[in-house]
């Protein structure tokens, strides 16, 4: 049986999992995009339990070597567990803190990052750490959520709350606010010229099972924190719980996800 660290710990990869498994299409969407050389070395900032990591290992024209980092030592042993031994490429996970990277500067070709700035205080020291470890000519990319496009037809109040009151625990607007990061960092267009590249998609959604079960987990983990720093009371997180498993159950109701911002340039 589960203690309740580890059943913290497997519900945070569930999460991990079902966030793939809804936007990994928009991942290998935008990596099919990039210019990125053979034999490059990648760093996947914020990799968790290390889909992204594979991602890149797979979609990106025969890197030498990728390495995921995390701050979370529980999400890099699940990424450890699910890698390939076989592969040909070099996959690696490392922890260190997105603000503080733990590589010389210039190091990378690739240094990407997937819903990680809009969990972090200060996004701008990360984006600036992006760009020193990667080296002149490289790629930096990042995908952002943001919140505005979340929500149901009919209405669902769980929805909408979490989308107002989401942001006392993360930057809801981080998918829009991400390309200033990057042209403040110095990141330029992707062929060294100009301005980052923005592309912005929202996954809508009528019976995928997999987007309605992230989204309760969702709801459960954002009302579950919002309780903790009191701002819901408990009769209205479990209303809201309740909420968000009848929408999970509802073949009546359209989902609107949150719109999933790519933004990617040059060093
Ligand atoms: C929502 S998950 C995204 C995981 C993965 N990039 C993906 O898209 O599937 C955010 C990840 O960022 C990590 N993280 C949060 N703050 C961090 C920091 N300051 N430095 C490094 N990783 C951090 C968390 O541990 C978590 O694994």
């Amino acid at each position: 049986m589960s203690t309740p660290e580890t059943y913290a710990a497997d519900e945070s990869i569930r999460r991990q999992e079902l966030l793939d498994d809804a936007f990994a299409s928009s991942t290998r969407t935008l990596l099919n995009d990039l210019s990125v050389p053979d034999g490059a070395e990648v760093l996947d900032v914020g990799c968790g339990i290390g889909r992204t990591t594979r991602h890149l290992r797979e979609r990106l024209p025969e890197p030498a070597r990728v390495i995921g980092l995390d701050a979370d030592s529980d999400l890099l042993a699940a990424a450890q567990d699910r890698s390939d031994p076989d592969s040909s490429v070099d996959l690696e996970y490392q922890e260190g803190a997105a603000e503080d990277l733990p590589f010389e500067d210039d190091r990378f070709d690739v240094v990407y990052a997937r819903f990680l700035l809009t969990h972090l205080p200060e996004p701008d020291d990360a984006v600036e750490e992006f760009r020193r470890v990667c080296r002149p000519g490289g790629v930096v990319a990042a995908q952002e959520p943001d919140f505005a496009s979340l929500g149901t037809w009919p209405p669902s109040r769980a929805y909408e709350t979490i989308r107002e009151l989401a942001g006392a625990i993360l930057d809801p607007q981080m998918g829009r606010k991400t390309w200033g990061l990057f042209r403040a960092a110095g990141i330029e267009g992707p062929e060294g010229t100009g301005e980052p590249a923005v592309q912005a998609v929202v996954p809508v959604e009528t019976d995928d099972t997999v987007v309605r079960e992230l989204y309760t987990m969702s709801v459960e983990v954002t009302a579950g924190a919002l309780l903790e720093k009191g701002e819901l009371g408990p009769e209205e997180h479990e209303a809201l719980v309740a909420d968000a498993r009848q929408v999970e159950e509802d073949p009546d109701r359209l989902t609107a996800a949150y719109t999933v911002y790519s933004v990617w340039g040059q060093v």
